[in-house]
């Protein structure tokens, strides 16, 4: 299943982030892709806000993982730095962890990604509008189709 949505400003992209978190469940794996200042870590702090982290998310870069308590845990990961030398950390329990499973730059570790995720790519159109191409396969196609921004 594909589709794509134009998100026209920031309020926009955190409604977008309400109605997935709606959706999320116990090994949910969200990948993000997209240029810098796109939006992946402004999205995924809205996603933790519905999932009821109250805690600041942050952009997790120098990190690669930091994980958020919460009914559903988030474990939010950044793999920019991890391009190039593939997966060099124990990232899998958590990709195939019970929480829900942010991956930013996920095509830099695409190897050791299940078939079965959800993809988000966001290209910047100006200051404000973006453009998702968001892919699902398996349980995660009849996510997009209930998706309606
Ligand atoms: N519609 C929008 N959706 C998301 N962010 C927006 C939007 N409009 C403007 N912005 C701004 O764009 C910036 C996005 O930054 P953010 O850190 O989320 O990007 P990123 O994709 O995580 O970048 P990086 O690759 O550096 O991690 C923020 O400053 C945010 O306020
Ligand atoms: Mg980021």
């Amino acid at each position: 299943m594909y589709k794509e949505i134009i998100i026209k400003d920031i309020l926009e992209m955190k409604k977008f982030a309400q109605n997935i978190g709606k959706y999320v469940f116990p090994g949910f794996l969200l990948c993000l892709e997209g240029d810098l200042g796109a939006g992946k870590t402004t999205f995924t702090k809205f996603l933790g806000a519905e999932m009821g982290i109250t805690d600041m998310i942050n952009s997790p870069t120098f990190t690669i993982l930091k994980v958020y308590e919460a009914k559903l845990p988030l474990f939010h990961m950044d793999v920019y730095r991890l391009s190039g030398i593939g997966m060099d950390y124990d990232l899998e329990e958590f990709i195939y962890g019970d929480g829900v499973c942010v991956v930013e730059w996920y095509q830099n570790i695409i190897e050791s990604l299940p078939q079965e995720k959800l993809e988000i790519k966001m290209e910047i159109i100006n200051e404000t509008e973006r453009l998702l191409k968001i892919e699902g396969v398996g349980k995660y196609e009849e996510i997009i189709e209930k998706i309606n921004n």
